[in-house]
């Protein structure tokens, strides 16, 4: 089980999410969605899952799903242990970085993407998709930023005034009244590790005027992470180590060996306790 999964908060938002992609579809017969399912893959199923009702009992759907992850060992993973999804003939599974590629692959104007970046965020222009369409572009990251290189300086400045997370919504402002977007919604909410934004806009009247029933966004956000308890065979630990030697994705190795995020910090502990990481 992915340790995304066990994190409440994120997977009430992952829910709020594919509750807007229902509406944004609902009224359209050709989407693209564009996404970072990391080792998760619960909203990619989610649209795959609308697609086929769709096809099925409702209206016929057009509808290529695009998802991204710029990690080469979490790529590698996912080739072979997600055929369920990625076999799917209109599913795309992509090696680069979402942002230098994503405008390449979309092929519909209606476009519906998530870059759950969870940690360090990337700023790039809204603008990627043809202009007559309807759009819903959703981002999390961490609000915590460790490599500021990688934030825009306007934000950063506004950052010393008002909140990492409000700065970020000011800096695309601008870009959103120029596009004609509208925030859906913001949350903040306390993810596993850091600090976490998840902000909605849209150009999509029918998606900003549904009533998704978020009633109560003052709710205590702080991510409960349900611990099982796990008891690694010996075997597993060795693997363990030597994937944490190899440098393979953290999120990788934690779904792989089935351990939570406290355990695979015991197993860093203990390679850095006898100095071989
Ligand atoms: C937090 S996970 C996604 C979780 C998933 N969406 C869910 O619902 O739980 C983010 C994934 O995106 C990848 N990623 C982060 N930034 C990226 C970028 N700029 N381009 C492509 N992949 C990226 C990370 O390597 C990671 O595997």
């Amino acid at each position: 089980m992915s340790p995304c999964m066990n994190n409440t908060v994120k997977n009430s938002v992952r829910h709020l999410i594919c509750k807007v992609y229902d509406q944004f579809a609902s009224n359209k017969d050709k989407v693209s969605v564009l996404s970072l399912p990391g080792t998760s893959w619960e909203f990619e199923k989610y649209v795959l899952n609308n697609y086929g009702f769709r096809n099925l009992f409702g209206s016929q759907l057009e509808m290529d799903l695009v998802c991204f992850e710029r990690d080469h060992a979490t790529y590698e993973y996912n080739v072979e242990e997600r055929y369920d999804v990625l076999d799917n003939h209109n599913v795309s599974y992509i090696n680069e970085h979402v942002e230098q590629a994503m405008e390449v692959y979309t092929q519909q104007e209606n476009v519906f993407s998530w870059f759950d970046f969870c940690g360090q965020p990337s700023f790039f222009d809204l603008d990627y998709h043809r202009a007559t369409g309807k759009q819903v572009q959703v981002f999390t990251f961490t609000t915590n930023w460790r490599r500021r290189e990688n934030v825009p300086a306007a934000i950063l400045e506004d950052a010393k005034k008002v909140s990492p997370a409000q700065a970020i919504l000011n800096y695309f402002k601008p870009l959103m009244d120029e596009r004609g977007y509208h925030l859906l919604f913001a949350i903040e909410y306390v993810g596993v590790k850091s600090p976490m934004l998840c902000f909605c806009i849209t150009n999509d009247h029918d998606v900003l005027n549904h009533n998704y029933k978020v009633e109560n966004m003052n709710a205590k956000k702080q991510a409960s992470v349900v611990t099982q308890k796990t008891i690694i065979p010996k075997t597993n630990k060795q693997g363990i180590y030597e994937a944490l030697k190899s440098g393979i994705n953290e999120s990788v190795i934690m779904v792989t060996y089935g351990i939570n995020i406290h355990q695979l910090a015991a197993h860093k502990a203990w390679l850095t306790m006898w100095g071989q990481w």
